[in-house]
């Protein structure tokens, strides 16, 4: 009787379109994961006017933002290959606004956060052109999340008056 063979290493994935996944993806994953950190700095330390609404609506950014890299996280492992979601990482290569320490108003929260949802929407747009030729069901995914997103930022970004 032959020997079968269960090693669990086939994805039936083209190496090609892995690689193209975890190059679009896992910047994804870095920006979003640093978001989520900074989100709780500025829920932590925001003060001054729509106190409640601003902080309340941090942690449902923060919530989003680790689904959403989980997801494409998970799609990259799913496909066979790794990546580099540890704290060091992260934190070479974010381009994620320093916030300033301590209490910060409100206003100010809301301007440093939505310039991090710019950082994060700029790779989530990237990676929905990079994937468009290699991996429909990865670009799905990052479709789903600009479309979070931006909602997100109209949600905060309103908290404030256009200047
Ligand atoms: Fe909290």
């Amino acid at each position: 009787m032959a020997k079968t063979d269960f090693a669990p290493t086939q994805t039936g994935t083209v190496a090609a379109e892995a690689s193209d996944v975890q190059k679009y993806l896992e910047p994804v994953v870095v920006e979003l994961t640093a978001l989520s950190v900074n989100g709780k700095q500025a829920h932590w330390h925001v003060r001054g006017e729509n106190f409640v609404g601003v902080h309340e609506y941090l942690d449902t950014l923060i919530d989003h933002c680790r689904a959403w890299a989980d997801e494409a996280a998970e799609r990259i492992i799913a496909l066979g290959l790794p990546l580099d979601g540890r704290i060091e990482t992260v934190a070479d290569r974010t381009g994620q606004p320093t916030l300033e320490p301590g209490f910060q108003s409100s206003t100010e929260t809301i301007k440093r956060i939505v310039a991090g949802i710019d950082i994060a929407l700029s790779v989530v747009d990237a990676a929905i052109d990079g994937l468009d030729d290699s991996d429909l069901s990865s670009q799905d995914i990052v479709i789903g999340i600009e479309k979070g997103l931006r909602k997100d930022r109209w949600f905060l970004a309103s908290h404030i008056l256009p200047a």
